[in-house]
């Protein structure tokens, strides 16, 4: 899969690399770009990184496995991260969570059976004052109940 980036992420990385001083530098945002592109970083968006960036796919590889925001498996549709942190969890994000796991079949680090839905737990989002809250996708959603929720996702197919 070397270089089979398409136009539009080739452009991102191209100016990306001109923002770093190093490749290395430049893994992260890179790797964004290829979760985008490929919609999770499988070996090949890996060392498609890696050779753009002219780095050891071990290095690119190390990066990616750290951090918990990029995506090792295949994933749904839409991706929704549901914070069950403190704020969120006193305000109940853990109903929600069964909610979604009841309605949908999804779990935490699953797919829904029909592909639509990909659930992740974030350890907060940025909206402890006004949760429950998630990102579908890239969109926030909060003050989030069991009735809000379904809602909210019924515009997610
Ligand atoms: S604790 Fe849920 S958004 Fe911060």
């Amino acid at each position: 899969m070397k270089n089979s980036f398409g136009p539009g992420a080739l452009a991102l990385l191209n100016e990306i690399k001109t923002k770093y001083p190093t490749g290395r530098a430049a893994i992260m945002p890179a790797l964004y770009v290829a979760q985008e592109e490929f919609g999770w970083l499988m070996p090949e968006a890996l060392e498609a990184v890696a050779d753009c960036l002219e780095l050891p796919e071990m290095t690119v590889r190390s990066t990616a496995t750290f951090y918990s925001m990029y995506r090792h498996r295949k994933a749904g549709r839409n991706v929704i991260r549901i914070c069950t942190n403190v704020s969120c969890m006193v305000l109940g994000a853990r109903t929600l969570k069964g909610v979604l796991e009841g309605l949908y079949g999804v779990a935490p680090g699953g797919v829904s059976p029909d592909g639509r839905f990909s659930l992740e737990i974030a350890d907060c989002i940025g909206a402890c004052g006004s949760g429950p809250a998630m990102l579908v996708n890239d969109d926030l959603h909060t003050g989030l109940d069991a009735k809000k929720i379904i809602e909210v996702l019924e515009n997610y197919k």
